[in-house]
């Protein structure tokens, strides 16, 4: 087995989709990962809600009022504390430090809604929209240092029917996204257990 963290800021669609995956394949038998913790920084995310219902450990960690190392700190405690091999980023819309991002790298993930390099950043599927793009996608990455910047572990891009909506385009990149970033993150969980067997 090896354990799985989420960081998540918002609706937590992909954390429920990362959980259900994990699960499902625990049940097919044999990949036995767990997710031991979702770390919401905003106190109302609806990703703690699922959380909850998920059965899954949640905790509120707040920015505000104190230096991004501070929260930091004890975001690292935590993962320690839970033994977190991985952590996912699913809508955690806060840009790690170097420092934290130097002491795991190749064990932190990003999904974004849009086929990287193009479009990083917050909002991309409705700039991308509105600025008339004809290929729109989502990529799973490796973080690094930068926004939305790291080596790609997985890609997927579609081109929408001429006239699609804005919500019909959402929809279907949310889709992708909860296909591509689960098969990445069981990939690499399975290569830590093999890791540690090794
Ligand atoms: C997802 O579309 C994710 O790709 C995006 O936020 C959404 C979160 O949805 N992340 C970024 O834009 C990061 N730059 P969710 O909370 O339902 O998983």
């Amino acid at each position: 087995m090896a354990r799985l963290a989420v960081l998540a800021s918002g609706n937590g669609s992909n954390f429920q989709a990362i959980v259900e995956a994990l699960r499902a394949a625990a049940a097919a038998g044999g990949r036995r990962h767990g997710c031991v913790l979702l770390v919401h920084d905003r106190r109302a995310a609806y990703a703690a809600e699922r959380a909850r219902a998920l059965g899954v450990p949640a905790r509120y960690l707040p920015y505000a009022g104190r230096s991004r190392e501070e929260a930091e700190a004890e975001l690292a405690a935590a993962l320690d504390e839970a033994g977190a091999e991985l952590v996912a980023l699913a809508g955690f819309m806060r840009l790690l430090s170097p420092a934290f991002v130097a002491a795991r790298r190749g064990r932190v993930v990003n999904v974004h809604p849009a086929v990287l390099p193009a479009w990083p950043g917050a909002g991309s599927i409705r700039r991308a929209y509105e600025a008339g793009a004809a290929e729109f996608g989502a990529t799973v990455h490796f973080v690094d240092e930068g926004m939305d910047t790291g080596p790609i572990l997985i890609q997927e891009a579609f081109r929408p029917a001429p006239g699609s909506s804005l919500a019909e385009i959402e929809r279907a990149t949310h889709e992708i996204e909860h296909r591509i970033y689960p098969r990445a993150v069981l990939g690499l969980l399975d290569a830590i257990e093999a890791e540690g067997r090794a």
